[in-house]
């Protein structure tokens, strides 16, 4: 059975509700998933998988959440070389329209910087999940 591993750093429960929405589609179609809360793990929690979700919501002005922003920082020696990566990334335009979304950025430039495979088009989410469960199904049905 393949694997997914989703790793997500969430301060309000907006980030963690879409990556359960997600891990809930992925085990609909046959894929063993593992969801991990960013506070206190590093790359080495992670283990092995078949593909790798990375989720933040946008804080401070573009900042990504604060334990999951540590975790990337704590993980410059992730070897993620060829390896098939997403990306969700949460966001409001009423706090910042100028870093709207900068959290999808930021994990973007970290994973081209590892020479990730970039998988789909990163899902960013604006404002309340409870509306967009929808699309959240949707992009992993396109992952897929
Ligand atoms: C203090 C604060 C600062 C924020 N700054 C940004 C920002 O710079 N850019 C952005 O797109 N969203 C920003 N947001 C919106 C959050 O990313 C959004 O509410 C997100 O859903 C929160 O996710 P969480 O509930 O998983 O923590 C900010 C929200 C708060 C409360």
């Amino acid at each position: 059975m393949k694997s997914v591993k989703i790793v997500y750093g969430s301060c309000g429960g907006n980030t963690e509700l879409a990556c359960k929405i997600a891990a809930g589609q992925f085990e609909k179609r046959g894929y063993q998933v593992t969801l991990l809360s960013a506070k206190n793990r590093t790359y080495k929690d992670v283990g092995d998988f078949d593909l790798l979700v990375l989720a933040s919501p946008t804080y401070g002005h573009g900042e990504l959440e604060r334990y999951f922003g540590m975790f990337l920082s704590s993980s410059a020696d992730w070897d993620l070389e060829g390896k098939d990566v997403a990306i969700i990334g949460l966001g409001d335009r009423k706090y910042d329209a100028d870093y709207h979304f900068e959290s999808a950025r930021t994990i973007e430039r970290y994973l081209v910087d590892k020479k990730a495979n970039l998988v789909g088009k990163p899902l960013m989410l604006n404002g309340s999940i409870v509306l967009q469960i929808n699309r959240v199904e949707l992009w992993v049905d396109q992952l897929l």
